[in-house]
């Protein structure tokens, strides 16, 4: 990764981060509060846009990257051009309403399955200066949304499938890896 303390020359470049992949334990970690709105942490924003859309994603947390501070990075456009930022992002309301929505995550590379979770909420965050902002997100925002503040408090979507379909999930991605490195 480039971070901050990169040379001038290179400090804009953007890197691919590398993302941690299920059932690695660092993707149970707590994130902290995110402290420092500084050029470190617009760095980090751009290297996590930057993976999300190599990968391609809709939707990438801090610790995925191994970066254990609460930040989390989504782009639900057809068009990839609307990045959205959210540091200390809390649920302030979610609906009584719900919505079951198939969902995949960067850690847990090929596998898909369907999640329940409430079809709106409204969250606070802030931006990359540290201003405070709230949002209405419905659709797939809502739910990405919710997907990525979950790995923030160590949780992977996986957590909500039965335990038969996890056991599977483990033995796919062990497989996966196996064939990856023959
Ligand atoms: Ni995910």
């Amino acid at each position: 990764m480039k971070g901050p303390c990169t040379p001038d020359t290179e400090r804009y470049a953007l890197a691919k981060l590398a993302i941690l992949e299920y059932p690695d334990p660092r993707l149970r970690t707590t994130a902290r509060p995110v402290t420092a709105f500084d050029p470190g942490l617009r760095q980090l924003v751009a290297d996590m846009a930057e993976t999300m859309y190599d990968a391609p994603g809709v939707g990438l947390a801090a610790t995925q990257v191994d970066q254990h501070i609460q930040l989390i990075v989504v782009d639900v456009s057809e068009t990839k051009d609307q990045l959205r930022v959210f540091a200390n992002p809390q649920i302030l309301q979610a609906s009584e309403e719900t919505v079951v929505c198939e969902e995949g995550c960067l850690s847990v590379p090929g596998i898909y399955d369907e999640v329940r979770r409430p079809a709106r909420v409204r969250v606070r965050a802030q931006d990359v200066y540290g201003a405070a902002f709230e949002l209405d997100c419905e659709g797939l925002l809502a739910v990405c949304v919710q997907h990525e503040m979950d790995h923030l408090i160590g949780k992977v979507f996986v957590d909500y499938l039965s335990a038969l379909k996890q056991d599977r999930i483990r033995t796919k991605l062990k497989k996966r890896r196996t064939r990856e490195t023959a």
